[in-house]
């Protein structure tokens, strides 16, 4: 029997579950930058796909494991050979690796989803177990929607898979249903009636339907879990996923009353959750708990009185403790090298010579045409600089004329990296669709705008605009976002930077690794619609 250790392991699914949430797909190089960052902030687990979905979620998920030193890195497979030899190979270069295989357990998705009976269920979770094991010691299986399975036949499962040879138990609660006093007891009676359950690790997986995920997380916890199952900032299926912040913080911050320990750097939550937004397009509320702008801001008379006389009358944590910039210092075109790289260090981001040098000449030309510069501007530029718009076209230059009463007329001037130099002019209702107009235009590439977004980095006049826009193409979702004092430009630089993730998926799709030349080529849309029909 192995003693419960004091130890909370943090499972990242940021890059699993998190990415499986409407307009928050990655590409490849997104995601690696997204793994590293995660382990910088030391999380335990990092789930880097679903292997099977698709060809281009193999090849991230391959790609992580071979490339992110530091945490296990794990691939999601359903209960059948095909999917867990699929996850075996992506996730074979990771010097510690698990396969996570899940099966939906639940009366609901047994008669609605899956037609299968009790027994069927069982039989199909241990051979998955089974399967998984030949290929890895490091198994975790999940009885999917298991806060909605009867309490003896999810006891049954759990039994028959650590029999089988499962490593840790995760217990989803799929759909966000559950409450904490209801999950805690899930979790005790589990304890109780599963004969070998404290020689494997518990594990927790919450949704955020009814915004409890973080709550039930922390019971579970309490109750014997020893493994949380989290994003960054949330993101996830619906209403998200337990947040990867607030619960690390409410484990530190609440140390005397829960006991336990995580092995997350807290200093690098700020950071990490800026370039997941950043990534995603998924802005943070202004009042997220943690990291939201306004998680250390205080703005009533009585409350900056207080603080003035001692942080702890307001301030349970510091924002040091989190990696948040203690300042909004602002920089100027007079602020010099040494200046803009002690800033960008102390916004949380590290950055080699090469790429410093870079974006210090952004930063310059910046400051040329804006006043004052403020944190958010040097984050956009140093978050843009790892390439999200990098791609085969590029906006070499664009003109608009746009006058009241009459139709605005736009000429765009791209490069290709084929070589190709294309001028195209176009006219519509307004710069942006005359912008719009011209790229599409260029490209050739048709996409169907769902929803365009401009807001301010920063405050004043000539605050830099992010243009955010999500698009649609022969089925799929798309999204792109770009910054800039010129809101057209960021706009037009927006929609180029789709039509580069659309040509680079068109490529990756193209390509044939022999793994998927096997296996199945469905795109990743059509593999999450096999997905949820699991
Ligand atoms: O929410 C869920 O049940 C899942 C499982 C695959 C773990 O994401
Ligand atoms: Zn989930």
């Amino acid at each position: 029997m192995t003693a419960i250790t004091d130890r909370v392991l943090i499972f990242d699914t940021t890059l699993r579950d998190g990415e499986q949430s409407p307009g928050c797909s990655m590409t490849q190089p997104e995601k690696l930058r997204v793994a590293r960052a995660l382990a910088e902030l030391n999380v335990d687990v990092i789930e880097a796909g679903f292997p099977a979905a698709s060809r281009g979620d193999w090849e991230a998920v391959n790609a992580v494991a071979s490339e992110v030193q530091g945490p296990t890195i794990a691939g999601l497979a359903r209960c059948t050979r095909e999917d867990i030899e699929l996850a075996a190979r992506a996730l074979s270069p990771a010097p510690r690796h698990r396969i996570h295989v899940f099966l939906a357990t639940s009366a609901i998705h047994r008669q609605y989803k899956l037609n299968m009976a009790q027994e069927e269920i069982l039989r199909r979770a241990v051979e998955g177990v089974r399967i998984a094991r030949e290929y890895c010691d490091d198994v975790e299986f999940s009885p999917e929607d298991a806060s909605r399975t009867e309490l003896d036949f999810l006891a049954q499962v759990v039994q028959a898979v650590i029999e089988a040879g499962a490593t840790t138990i995760n217990i989803p609660d799929t759909v966000g249903y559950t409450v904490p006093d209801e999950f805690g007891e899930l979790f005790r009676y589990l304890r109780k009636h599963v004969r070998g359950i404290d020689g494997v690790t518990l594990s927790v997986h919450c949704h955020d339907d009814l915004g409890m995920a973080v709550a039930n997380s922390l019971t579970a916890v309490v109750a014997g879990a020893r493994q949380i199952e989290c994003t960054i900032n949330g993101i996830g299926e619906r209403a998200g996923n337990c947040s990867l912040e607030e619960v690390v913080m409410a484990l530190t911050t609440r140390a005397a009353f829960f006991n336990l320990k995580t092995g997350v750097n807290t200093s690098r939550l700020y950071p990490t959750s800026r370039l997941v937004s950043n990534i995603t397009g998924m802005p943070i509320p202004r009042n997220k708990a943690v990291v939201g702008e306004n998680a250390f801001a205080h703005e009533s008379g009585i409350h900056q009185h207080g603080m003035l006389k001692h942080r702890s009358t307001y301030e349970i944590m510091l924002p040091a403790d989190v990696g948040l910039p203690r300042s909004n210092l602002v920089l100027g075109k007079h602020s010099g090298r040494h200046a803009f790289r002690e800033r960008v260090k102390q916004l949380g981001f590290e950055l080699d010579e090469a790429e410093l040098n870079r974006v210090f000449e952004e930063f310059k030309a910046l400051a040329d045409r804006k006043k004052e510069l403020f944190d958010g501007d040097i984050e956009a530029l140093v978050l843009r600089a790892g390439g999200a718009a990098s791609g085969p076209w590029a906006l070499e230059s664009l003109q608009v004329a746009a006058h009241s009463g009459a139709q605005a007329r736009a000429q765009a001037r791209l490069t290709h990296t084929d070589g190709r130099k294309l001028e195209r002019d176009g006219i519509g209702d307004g710069p942006v669709d005359a912008a719009y107009k011209a790229i599409v235009s260029a490209t050739g590439t048709q996409v169907t705008v769902r929803k365009f977004e401009v807001h301010a980095v920063t405050i004043g006049e000539d605050a830099q605009g992010e243009a955010i826009l999500y698009v649609e193409h022969n089925g799929r979702s798309y999204r792109g976002s770009s910054v800039s004092t010129n809101i057209i430009e960021a706009a037009s630089r927006a929609l180029l930077e789709v039509i580069n993730r659309i040509e680079l998926s068109r490529h990756s799709s193209a390509r044939s690794p022999e793994v998927h030349a096997e296996a199945r080529t469905e795109d990743t849309a059509a593999a999450r619609a096999v997905h949820s029909a699991v």
